[in-house]
């Protein structure tokens, strides 16, 4: 049977019915797959009581120097702010504009005296031929040579001449308000083939502006490139070639065609794009017909379960149907390596970097020169993971290091994270009140998965616990997390930061607990989670923690910023997406405000007398989620990914009009903000 659109959504936050439905497959609607017995970090207590590349100096938006502070003597903003109650004469570096207040507005709102554009939108152009869009119109052919649908992920390479390479992901596609007349119970072919070329990668050159953050895309650029469900990706490391990844089609297990529901990434010190693969499970029909109780379990740990898809794919493809091709699903779920500067190259699914829902990945280099890569599994109870590579990144762009590089991710050790408190756990009584000590914090350890081709758990070869990492996980004692999303090393001090955007169902009858790492029951707003590995090495496997954010309304008992005052700080909501400004601000975007405004992005200062101030930057219009981020020298970038994902939306009723305003149908897109 199909599964029936919820007229209220299940999440906890504010995300609408229509976003669960594309986005995750109504993943809260459903049990939380991690069922697994793993002590939560209480029972823990007590059982034991009885750089991705270096950022140049300068910066952008405290370029101004006459700008005052937007946080103590600037005049106010047009409607109060939160953080216009403060008393600072100046705010830190980077942090020098007026913050926006909470708003619904069907707009990108940005501080006063900042510059905005759309840099790029659904159906935009990227190659010469690409026919103009026409939402009426619309076909596959069109689709393929235009800018795709739901950007996610965003990153700016350097190219000559003030030219950078724009890359983006695009997670997922929204056929109720992407098609007028649209019938979810009966997509045409076409449809489902827009579908197909709207998921997937872009990578388009933009060219910089002079005196201003503007870029302007080069259509037709010879490093253009789209990237879509039916391009082959090589599958690489220790299970390229497993018997679990062979299909009818490709009896070699090593190529696969497409990468699905890829949502934020990372760039490499060697010049290449990682892209995380996430809610691949929702593409895939018929789980409910599998027998094998040894498979039917790996598909529910991973959430794959029912009939029919909402998307239909499994009737114009059998690979998407598991009753047909019970292996194509292994083929998805990795994190992939993408070479934008070489159109040719074929992006590689990295399989020594397990399997699993992957948010995000990003590099640091460790002390000796290996990288380390951090990733989080979006899920409410699942796992926070670092990847070490076995070799060290050799510098410099010689052939030999090219080669050399490309082989990096191919073996090393994957990593699981345990937390474990400082304080008694009768102090952690699920409210969000600090313990004693004043802080939610402690120590933690990596614990090893997997090293090559040789598994750390027992009753798992290594090819098993990459190709079901959250099993392996299970059952050596990983700390079950509120939903760990972006995960983000500061390029200035080498600390981790960790995005956990809520859990509805923590402390429910029959779920874990509250823990001082994730201290609220029923966590609606989320959390980040500030690491400090030991010696500052990347490669360590033991490090402290503390909670830099316990998100929310600043005036709820329930909320911390840092040790700040909160009466200084903006009100934020489920944290997603993280980034750095040139100064070490960690840039923070939003994903299911539930705080009744839209989402946005937000700057915190981590360090001084201005740790924990959090000032919003920008929000979103209706319906969208903030995307990216990107901060550089000149400019701060969002994707505004689903604007006009209400519920009871379609094409023809259309729950925003951005970006091209009345009458139109909403269009994700890439904006560009700068100050004027
Ligand atoms: Fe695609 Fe976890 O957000
Ligand atoms: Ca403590
Ligand atoms: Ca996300």
């Amino acid at each position: 049977m199909a599964r029936q659109l919820p007229l209220v959504s299940p999440c906890s936050s504010g995300r609408q019915a229509l976003t669960c439905r594309y986005r995750c497959g109504d993943a809260c609607g459903h049990d939380a797959p991690n069922t697994s017995a793993n002590l939560y970090f209480g029972d823990l207590v007590r059982e034991q009581i009885s750089r991705r590349g270096v950022l140049r100096a300068g910066v952008v938006l405290g370029a101004a120097a006459a700008v005052t502070s937007a946080v103590g003597s600037a005049p106010a903003a047009a409607s109060a702010s939160p953080a216009s109650k403060g008393s600072f004469s100046r705010g830190p570096r980077g942090l020098e504009f007026e913050p926006v207040a909470p708003n619904t507005h069907d707009a990108v709102t940005v501080p006063r005296g900042f510059d905005q554009q759309v840099v790029m939108a659904w159906g935009d152009p990227i190659f010469r031929d690409a026919p103009a869009f026409d939402p009426r119109r619309q076909t596959a052919a069109a689709q393929l040579r235009q800018f795709g649908y739901n950007c996610d992920f965003l990153g700016l390479l350097p190219l000559r001449g003030g030219e950078y390479l724009m890359v983006v992901n695009h997670e997922y596609t929204d056929e109720q308000i992407m098609h007028p007349g649209y019938d979810p119970e009966n997509p045409t072919r076409e449809q489902v083939e827009i579908g197909w070329a709207a998921h997937g990668l872009s990578v388009v050159a933009v060219e910089s502006q002079r005196r201003s953050g503007a870029l302007k895309p080069v259509v037709g650029h010879q490093l253009n490139r789209r990237l879509h469900t039916n391009t082959p990706f090589e599958l690489t490391g220790p299970v390229a070639g497993h018997p679990l990844v062979r299909t009818t089609a490709d009896p070699e297990g090593r190529t696969a065609l497409g990468t699905l529901n890829n949502c934020s990434g990372g760039l490499t010190p060697w010049g290449t794009w990682l892209t995380a693969e996430e809610n691949f499970n929702q593409y895939f029909a018929n789980a409910d017909s599998v027998t094998d109780p040894v498979t039917a379990a790996r598909l529910a740990r991973y959430g794959v379960s029912g009939t029919e898809t909402d998307r239909k794919w499994e009737r114009f493809d059998d690979r998407f149907d598991l009753a047909k091709e019970p292996n194509e699903i292994n083929r998805f779920g990795w994190i992939v390596e993408v070479d934008p500067y070489d159109p040719e190259s074929t992006p590689k699914k990295r399989t020594a970097l397990g399997r699993f829902k992957h948010e995000a990945a990003q590099p640091r280099l460790t002390s000796d020169g290996r990288v380390a890569v951090y990733m989080g599994d979006d899920e409410r109870f699942d796992y926070l993971y670092k990847f070490v590579s076995d070799t060290q990144m050799r510098k410099g762009n010689s052939r030999k290091a090219r080669e050399h590089n490309a082989q990096l991710l191919d073996s090393g050790t994957l990593y699981v994270a345990r937390l474990t408190g400082d304080s008694p756990a009768e102090q952690i009584d699920g409210s969000g009140r600090l313990p004693r000590d004043g802080a939610f914090d402690g120590a933690g350890e990596w614990i090893p998965l997997v090293s090559g081709t040789r598994s750390h758990v027992p009753g798992m070869t290594a090819e098993e616990v990459l190709l079901f990492t959250r099993l392996a996980a299970d059952q050596v004692g990983a700390t079950k997390m509120d939903r760990p999303e972006d995960v983000e090393p500061s390029p200035v001090t080498g600390k981790v930061y960790v995005a956990l955007t809520n859990n509805s169902n923590r402390g429910a009858a029959g779920a874990a607990r509250a823990d001082e790492a994730n201290p609220r029951n029923a966590n609606k707003h989320g959390h980040v989670l500030e690491l400090t590995e030991r010696h500052e090495d990347a490669a360590a496997t033991r490090f402290s923690w503390n909670l830099l954010l316990v998100c929310g309304d600043p005036a709820s008992p329930d909320t911390y910023f840092g040790g700040m005052d909160k009466r200084h700080v903006s009100p934020i909501s489920c944290p997603d997406n993280l980034a750095f400004d040139p100064y070490g601000n960690l840039w923070i975007s939003t994903d299911g405000n539930a705080l009744g405004s839209h989402d946005g992005l937000f700057a915190v200062a981590l360090h001084g007398r201005h740790r924990g101030l959090t000032q919003q930057f920008l929000t979103v219009p209706r319906g969208a989620e903030t995307c990216g981020p990107h901060i550089d020298r000149s400019r701060v970038m969002v994707c505004v990914q689903h604007p006009g994902e209400v519920d009871g939306a379609t094409a023809e009723a259309p729950g925003s009009t951005w970006p091209d305003g009345p009458g139109s149908i909403p269009r994700p897109g890439v904006v560009s903000v700068w100050r004027r």
